[in-house]
């Protein structure tokens, strides 16, 4: 069975989210660690409650990054982890990591990538007057939400928004792609050549909010 690690730095919505699959049956899978680089993350709180293993690793206890992301990636090795998942986690991600778990590492971003990269989708979406946005689960590479995309899903933007109310519209999505992502990964039916994901047995990667799946066939 896959075995998941998780990275987050705060709420962890979206690692409850995958939480959630796995005990509702809809993925086979466990998560078997969750790290995190802050003490007080909510993330915590929600391992403690489904009795997933947990740390908390300090980025100031290292000499430098890759010693912080060599440490972060023998506890995953120890744990016989197979899928990395960045829920949340604010910090882009070193090579010690990436080249042992190369196209192993997902992230979930709140905007329809390559638009809106880095730190405040939400506010450049609105700020740009996009009228869609979403959101993007995709493979992490060394670059900042530059990795092959997964899946997407479509959100509209609407006159008025700010920040606040188009991260409202898009978290339901996220919780929505991201489990299906790891679903899919799970059962084996993503397969990465150069840039381009492609979904074995033809399943669309595109999610419009009616919740419906639009086929590329
Ligand atoms: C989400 O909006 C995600 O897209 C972004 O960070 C936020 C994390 O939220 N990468 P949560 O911690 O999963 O609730």
């Amino acid at each position: 069975m896959l075995r998941i690690g998780v990275l987050a730095s705060g709420r962890g919505s979206n690692f409850q989210a995958v939480v959630d699959s796995i005990e509702q049956g809809e993925i086979e899978a466990e998560v078997a660690l969750l790290v995190v680089d802050k003490e007080d993350a909510y993330a915590i709180e929600r391992a403690k409650k489904h009795d997933i293993p947990w740390m908390y690793v300090n980025p100031k206890d290292f000499s430098g990054r890759d010693a912080f992301y060599d440490h972060i990636a023998s506890e995953l090795v120890k744990k016989d982890v197979g899928l990395v998942l960045l829920a949340g986690f604010m910090r882009i991600v070193g090579k010690p990591l990436l080249e042992r778990f190369r196209m192993k590492v997902m992230n979930i971003h709140p905007a329809l990538l390559p638009s809106f990269p880095g730190l405040h989708g939400h506010r450049d979406a609105v700020n740009y007057g996009v009228k869609v946005s979403g959101c993007t689960v995709h493979f992490v590479d060394e670059g900042m939400d530059t990795g092959p995309v997964i899946i997407q899903a479509a959100v509209p933007v609407h006159h008025g928004d700010t920040e606040d109310s188009l991260s409202e519209r898009i978290l339901p999505f996220e919780h929505r792609i991201y489990p299906l992502a790891v679903k899919l990964f799970a059962e084996g039916k993503i397969e990465v050549s150069g840039r381009k994901v492609v979904i074995k047995g033809g399943q669309s990667a595109l999610f419009f909010p009616q919740g419906e799946y639009v086929s590329d066939a």
